[in-house]
């Protein structure tokens, strides 16, 4: 069965392909579709993975930085959302946000990754993805329905 792992890190691959087709000119469109693609992989990864690293003293730093990344790249993308797609400032946050996402999928799939395995067992790893799955299937259930996230 597949665990966590497999799943966030396809996932990282889906993002980071998406960053790589459109390179040089990302559209604003362009920027939706990447941003749909990682918000609820953000959320899950908030609600679901990282509360059971931030419980043990050896994972809780790399947890919360993690966390503290993914809200660079909310504000990131919230500034890009108010920004003219064919200004000088666009192509140059854009740029921040990329750089940005590969430093985190880098450092999640190596240090976050490497600390949760000596912490979670297989069973708890293939439970944890089967969950992440499900949350993701509600939550985008909650966005087409327009309903609140909170
Ligand atoms: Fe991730
Ligand atoms: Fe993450």
């Amino acid at each position: 069965m597949e665990t966590i792992y497999d799943i966030l890190s396809k996932e990282h691959k889906i993002v980071l392909g998406m960053f790589e087709e459109t390179s040089g000119s990302i559209s604003k469109e362009a920027l939706f579709r990447i941003k749909a693609e990682i918000e609820p992989h953000m959320a899950g990864e908030e609600k679901l993975y990282y509360p059971l690293l931030e419980e043990k003293e050896e994972s809780s730093d790399a947890a919360r930085k993690a966390h503290i990344e993914h809200n660079e790249a909310r504000a990131l993308m919230y500034e890009l959302e108010g920004m003219d797609e064919n200004s000088e400032d666009w192509t140059t946050r854009l740029n921040e946000l990329k750089e940005a996402i590969m430093h985190h999928v880098q450092d999640e799939e190596s240090k976050v990754f490497e600390v949760s395995r000596n912490i979670l067992g297989q069973q708890k790893a293939e439970e944890l993805a089967r969950k992440y799955l499900e949350f993701k299937t509600s939550y985008r259930e909650k966005i087409e329905a327009g309903e609140s996230l909170a």
